[in-house]
């Protein structure tokens, strides 16, 4: 059986780091109302000269160099961003430019803060068919640019930043690699989480609206749910699981479903309370941490989940 195997992973972060007590500078907030009712404690913001397109391709370059393969290996780029540069070229194409390469394909996914899980799905896809052998799935957003910065309710929980994986397609029964994803979506429920603009709409603001509350709901119910399916897809009971790497909203979801699965909180990696939300970026930013200072290792069952607007949501299982 072939599947695809997570052969690197790399991630990149602006330089500037805001804490949340630089921003009660300028917004009418507080670093105990951030921290207690969402973890966070700063998130980093791009500067100008850090585009989607350049935090994905610096993450994609760690990626490469941490499997040992050159940019002409890779059959194709797939960038999950709901914050590209430019309407197009698609945001992979940059990253096609910035690695050199000149041959394979590269597209992006939209799906909010999902993008991640949904772009892994297609890739991994592609790689069961035998459509590509290698391949760069990345995470790669600048929320901060989708912020309105009057708006305490939302401009304190985002931030900025970009993961990716190389995926490698493998045959043999050693086990390792993507088990299966499994996407959902409520299109009735697009009106929780959106930006307020687009081409198609250049009068409106531009910036996010979220309902919290209401999309606070949603993920406790809906991420177990996909948590439980994707287990339930193996035959697998909870005390399989080595490693939950979430998407980073809000600590109280991330510990909910920490608890579900019955891990312990260092079973659990924990990135928003130096990240924020990093929308699409959030879970291979957390990924390459854990994979990178040694936490999980080779062999081990990591879940993925990731709820976000659309309302998108889905999991994957992965064995590393
Ligand atoms: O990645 C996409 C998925 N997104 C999520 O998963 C986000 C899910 N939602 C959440 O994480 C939480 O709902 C929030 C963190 C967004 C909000 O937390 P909450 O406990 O639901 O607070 P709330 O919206 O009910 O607001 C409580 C109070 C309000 O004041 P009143 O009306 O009770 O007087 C807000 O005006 O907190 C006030 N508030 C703030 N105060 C200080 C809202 N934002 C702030 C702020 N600083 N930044």
């Amino acid at each position: 059986m072939t599947r695809a195997v997570v052969a690197g992973v790399g991630a990149y972060l602006p330089r500037t780091r805001v804490s949340n007590d630089a921003l009660a500078e300028k917004v009418d907030t507080s670093d105990d109302w951030i921290r207690s009712r969402t973890g966070i404690g700063a998130r980093h913001i791009a500067a100008a000269d850090e585009s989607c397109a350049m935090m994905a391709t610096e993450a994609a370059r760690l990626a490469l160099a941490q499997a040992g393969a050159t940019a002409a290996e890779v059959d194709g780029v797939i960038v999950a961003t709901a914050t590209p540069d430019q309407a197009f070229p698609a945001t992979a194409t940059r990253v096609q430019a910035g690695l050199g390469m000149t041959r394979g394909f590269g597209f992006d996914v939209s799906a909010a803060c999902s993008g991640f899980i949904y772009a892994l799905s297609v890739a991994d896809a592609m790689i069961r068919a035998g459509q590509a052998r290698t391949l760069l799935v990345i995470g790669a957003e600048v929320f901060s640019r989708l912020m309105n910065w009057q708006d305490r309710t939302t401009c304190v929980l985002f931030g900025d930043g970009a993961g990716a994986v190389l995926l490698r397609a493998q045959n043999g029964t050693d086990g390792r690699g993507i088990l299966s994803t499994h996407l959902h979506a409520d299109g009735t429920l697009g009106d929780l989480l959106y930006v307020d603009g687009a081409v198609g709409q250049p009068e409106r603001s531009g910036t996010l609206v979220m309902n919290g509350r209401e999309i606070f709901r949603h993920a406790v119910v809906k991420l177990a749910e996909t948590v439980e399916e994707a287990l339930a897809a193996h035959g697998l009971d909870p005390s399989a699981v080595d490693w939950l790497v979430p998407h980073q909203a809000n600590l109280r979801i991330i510990e909910a479903m920490g608890k579900r699965l019955s891990l312990p909180a260092e079973r659990v990696v924990v990135t928003v309370d130096r990240h924020a939300n990093t929308s699409a970026a959030s879970i291979p930013l957390a990924l390459a941490e854990a994979v990178n200072d040694g936490r999980i290792k080779p062999g081990d069952l990591v879940v993925m989940e990731a709820l976000g607007g659309g309302l998108t949501w889905g999991s994957a299982l992965v064995r590393m």
